[in-house]
């Protein structure tokens, strides 16, 4: 397995008393979510699919990922996907783009298994600092991004979150780059983060303005299977 992985991982589910300490004392996150992505109506069918979730709940979904963790139901790399085609309602994508190999091999095959008329939601980095899960190949900006719904449907696109995320995502980094020893950067990354995390929500009004593409953090887009549409 990947470090990177391994301590997400244990960040999020060790029962450690330094860990469960730090997962109380940890800042909320600099990014505040756009509303306006949620406004679509895309029910969750009899299966669904979660792409990337390792040590994640993700209920209601079938948890695919790389690695066989706590909350993955099938350990499979998303370039090949194991599944029938035209089975899934709904596929969810968020923030794993970046790591694979092959973006528009997944695409295609999210295309392949979504049902006729169902919806894939997929969420990219354009400004976000490197973080390898297991490695981390690409950013993406919202005409990438639509370039790779092949037959797909755009139903929405935006920003998931704004150039207040992308601010303190980077001033965090920044200033942990200073600091050689982790538990300094815990600590830097703690008192910086309740600090500035107020900050995020500028993003609720940036988020209305055509210039947040400047420097968005993460863009989505909302993709649908035609009612037609042949499967494979
Ligand atoms: C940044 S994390 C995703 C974040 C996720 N949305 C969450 O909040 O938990 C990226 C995830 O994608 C997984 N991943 C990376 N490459 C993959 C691939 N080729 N196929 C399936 N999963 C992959 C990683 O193992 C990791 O769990």
């Amino acid at each position: 397995m990947h470090d990177n992985i391994d301590r997400l991982y244990d960040q999020r589910t060790s029962q450690r008393w330094s860990r469960r300490l730090a997962r109380l004392l940890r800042p909320p996150e600099p990014l505040i979510g756009n509303p306006r992505e949620f406004q679509i109506d895309a029910p969750l069918g009899r299966w669904n699919l979660y792409i990337g979730g390792a040590a994640a709940r993700v209920d209601g979904y079938i948890n695919l990922d790389l690695f066989p963790l706590l909350g993955v139901d099938v350990a499979a790399n998303a370039e090949a996907l194991p599944f029938r085609s035209a089975v899934f309602q709904r596929v969810e994508c968020d923030a794993v783009l970046e790591h694979v190999e092959r973006p528009e091999l997944v695409m295609h095959e999210i295309a392949r298994v979504l049902a006729p008329g169902g919806f894939a939601h997929i969420v990219v980095p354009f400004c976000h600092p490197f973080h390898e899960y297991p490695r981390d190949f690409r950013r993406f900006t919202p005409d990438g991004l639509r370039q790779l719904a092949g037959p797909l449907e755009v139903v929405a696109e935006g920003w998931r979150t704004g150039p207040t995320a992308t601010l303190l995502v980077f001033i965090l980094e920044y200033v942990k780059i200073w600091l050689p020893w982790r538990p300094a950067r815990a600590i830097a990354h703690g008192v910086l983060g309740w600090l500035l995390f107020p900050l995020r929500y500028l993003d609720l009004v940036l988020l209305r303005t055509p210039r947040a593409r400047q420097i968005g953090n993460h863009c989505y887009i909302w993709l649908r299977k035609s009612d037609q549409h042949a499967d494979g």
